[in-house]
């Protein structure tokens, strides 16, 4: 949509494909708190893991590429679903994949993800701790000899372009009749790629859906002020590599900080019954670092508005 909306992007800002797009919306009947919910469901995004990590990777693999890297170092919690996806995907493009993971609380979620890694053939470092990473960070880049150097949870600009594209998607569907404009987006808030993709591609899909975004993550700072940065780099990003974005606004934003509970991978006890709700009542298969946190917020009302609300399932379907 990017490309075809911006043709000089064809040439430098490639591509690969890996998701099937566009994913499916549908209204949840069963879980509605007064008003209109719908969901944009990613969780079939990509066949090998999906997600919304395949739909960054497409833009940052094929940048790896372009730049004739050969491994991808990146970053994340014992459980990471960006570390899983990344491994899965480079692999199938024939690079490698260094991981340093921090320690993050281990339930059978976790357990199983690290299961999911070691067979993915990644490279695991761990380096426990934040500090630790940073400090180990000079080893690993002399070790693996110029990798691909990827922010947690692959949020760098290249990789925020996959949400300016999802909005574009997104902006296409509501264009179509598929759902009505959503007033709000509320989707999960851990390294800001996501929400940093959707500022900038919502206004460029003409929607004025304002994003609420559910912070789960205490290990980076993640507010307003940071968020639009990143927005605006992506947006830069875009306009150095040739596209004549108008003059859009970027979408409203609202933190919503009340729904983390200890920590990143902490449990908090609503998350437990919205996981259980969404299942029962939406066929949604939800976890507790992300998604079910953010299903929280939803249901406890937390995400104010009188319009249709929008829930962007970020996660990937059990396999
Ligand atoms: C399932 C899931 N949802 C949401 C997110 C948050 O997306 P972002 O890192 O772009 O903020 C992640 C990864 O961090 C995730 O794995």
């Amino acid at each position: 949509m990017l490309h075809e909306r911006f043709p000089a992007t064809r040439e430098t800002l490639p591509r690969v494909e890996l998701c099937r797009l566009p994913t499916p919306v549908r209204r949840l009947t069963g879980l509605e708190t007064g008003h209109e919910l719908w969901v944009k469901d990613d969780s079939r995004s990509a066949p090998l893991w999906g997600g919304n990590k395949p739909r960054k990777l497409e833009w940052i693999l094929a940048d790896a590429r372009a730049q004739g890297r050969r491994t991808i170092l990146t970053f994340g919690g014992l459980g990471t679903n960006h570390g899983l996806a990344t491994a899965l995907y480079a692999r199938e493009l024939g690079m490698r994949t260094v991981l340093a993971l921090v320690d993050q609380p281990r339930d059978e979620h976790v357990e199983a993800q690290l299961v999911r890694i070691r067979a993915s053939g990644a490279r695991v470092h761990r380096t426990r701790t934040s500090p630790r990473t940073v400090l180990a960070l000079p080893y690993l880049m002399a070790r693996y000899r110029r990798p691909y150097l990827l922010p947690v949870g692959g949020s760098s600009p290249v990789g925020a372009v996959g949400f300016v594209e999802a909005a574009l998607e997104l902006g296409a569907q509501v264009e179509a009749g598929e759902l009505p404009e959503p007033e709000r987006i509320v989707l999960a808030l851990g390294s800001g790629g996501s929400v940093a993709g959707l500022m900038v591609g919502l206004g460029l899909a003409g929607l004025r859906t304002r994003v609420h975004a559910v912070l789960v993550n205490d290990k980076l700072r993640l507010d307003k002020p940071r968020l639009t940065r990143l927005a605006q780099r992506t947006r830069r990003l875009l306009r150095r590599r040739g596209a004549e974005l108008p003059a859009a606004p970027l979408a409203e934003l609202d933190v919503v900080r009340d729904f983390m509970g200890a920590g990143y991978g902490h449990p908090i006890p609503q998350a437990g019954d919205a996981i259980r709700r969404a299942r029962e009542a939406a066929d949604l298969t939800l976890e507790s670092v992300y998604t079910g946190k953010t299903m929280a917020a939803v249901l406890a009302g937390a995400i104010r508005g009188d319009g249709p609300l929008l829930y962007w399932h970020t996660h990937s379907a059990p396999r």
